[in-house]
């Protein structure tokens, strides 16, 4: 596994650009699954996640064709034949539960591992099957297997989740587009990955109205046909790195490549803590405070603050003047970064899912474990700002969901090293 080596105490400055997104690409390529013909996205980010999904494609007979020095991937399902997606992938990565709605989108039975646990705590898939069920799909459970069955067409009706869920609703409407003859999702996710596979989709020939909003209604079509899409940039890498400029006082960093759009009331979260931000199209220009101000956030659904960004908000806190509190609403248990960071030195305690933290305290490097994507991100933020040098271990999580963060991060004046583990 390896390791980064973190020297702290160096400011960032200058231009970074900002990679595809992870969770917006891996519903497309899911969706992917349901064309005659093939698909081609753009803007794919190289990450562990997606040469994970990737596999899990070509294992139900999918030609995925990743151009990696281009960003770009070419799905081509028309020769999808084994209807399953077994354990050992689901366990690596629970998108993996997307195969679900697909294959019984597309071929009318998937048999699906259920995804086991999680580092932040127990994540049910119980709305994906009980909204599939609404729908018409016959669902049973098999050796930790879901399987999946639909006739050439099921009724629809209506399904409303509670909670609303990302993951949900893109199973739900995978499942729908060309097998439901009406079908409604009420409280659907609206986080940007749900309405850039909506857009993919009816691109492709779907009917879906209500794109954007909590009410999806989906009436089936014959056939979806291979379309060419640009994947969104990704806002959680976006915002990880807006955090990053703002944490040491003689930061500034320019973020090019940007949806701003897609950043909720973040930017302006960020401005109340005294950093610049100063957003221009495309571009977002970052410049740090000389005092950080403790700006307490909840987490919500978008465009509420999301769950991921949650920990590296909470670390930037650790350097505010004051006390503040950071609150998970989505995930309760999403705190395993707080004893890593009470080891550099940061006052905080998790009290149920709320996180309070006194500021500031000088953090001063030490050996720290990643326990999770966000988590080790978070530890990274935190070495870069600390006293000495520190190790971050078991950065494979961090490989999931960020693009080269070390190649990125040290032209700007970070001075990470990874160590392989050879
Ligand atoms: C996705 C993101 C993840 C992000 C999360 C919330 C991907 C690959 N992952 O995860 O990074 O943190 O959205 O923005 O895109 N729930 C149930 N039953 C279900 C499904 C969900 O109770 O069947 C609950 C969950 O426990 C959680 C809430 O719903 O409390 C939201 O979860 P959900 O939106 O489904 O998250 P994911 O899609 O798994």
């Amino acid at each position: 596994m390896d390791k980064f080596v973190i020297e702290g105490g160096t400011p960032l400055k200058g231009t970074l650009n900002i990679s595809g997104s992870k969770n917006a690409a891996l519903p497309v390529i899911a969706g992917a699954l349901l064309a005659d013909s093939t698909v081609t996205i753009h803007n794919i980010p190289r990450l562990q996640d997606i040469y994970t999904f990737n596999n899990v494609l070509r294992v139900v007979g999918a030609k995925v064709d990743f151009n990696e020095s281009a960003n770009s991937i070419e799905i081509d399902p028309t020769h999808v034949s084994y209807l399953e997606a077994p354990y050992d992938l689901v366990r690596k990565m629970r998108a993996s539960f997307y195969m679900l709605g697909a294959l019984v989108g597309k071929h009318g039975y998937a048999k699906v591992s259920l995804p086991g646990g999680c580092a932040w705590g127990p994540r049910p898939v119980d709305l994906h099957l009980k909204g599939m069920e609404a729908m018409g799909i016959d669902i049973s459970l098999d050796k930790g297997y879901v399987i999946a069955k639909a006739g050439k067409s099921v009724k629809g009706g209506s399904y409303t989740l509670n909670p609303s869920s990302v993951g949900a609703t893109v199973n739900l409407l995978l499942a729908a587009v060309l097998r439901a003859e009406d079908f409604t999702i009420n409280n659907a996710a609206k986080e940007p990955d749900v309405v850039q596979l909506c857009n993919f989709l009816v691109e492709m020939g779907a009917d879906i109205t209500g794109l954007g909003t909590d009410t999806l209604r989906i009436r089936k079509v014959g056939s979806l046909k291979g379309v060419r899409i640009h994947n969104d940039p990704d806002r959680i890498e976006l915002g990880t790195y807006m955090i990053a400029g703002a944490m040491h006082p003689d930061s500034e960093l320019k973020l090019t490549g940007c949806n701003p759009n897609q950043l909720g009331n973040f930017p302006e979260l960020l401005r109340q803590t005294g950093t610049q931000v100063d957003i221009n199209g495309t571009e977002i220009h970052i410049k740090a405070p000389q005092v950080i101000k403790p700006v307490s956030i909840e987490t919500a659904i978008y465009p509420g603050f999301p769950t991921d960004l949650q920990a590296q908000w909470a670390t930037m806190l650790t350097q505010a003047e004051g006390e503040s509190k950071v609150t998970d609403t989505v995930y309760f248990d999403r705190f395993s970064y707080v004893p890593e960071l009470t080891r550099l030195g940061a006052n905080m305690h998790v009290d149920q899912n709320t996180v309070n933290i006194s500021g500031k305290t000088p953090l001063v490097g030490a050996s720290v474990m990643s326990t999770d994507l966000r988590a080790s991100v978070s530890l990274v933020l935190a070495a870069m700002v600390a006293e000495n040098s520190s190790e971050v271990l078991r950065v494979y999580h961090l490989d999931r969901g960020y693009e080269s963060l070390e190649n990125k991060l040290n032209p700007l004046g970070a001075k990470i090293t990874r160590v392989e583990d050879k």
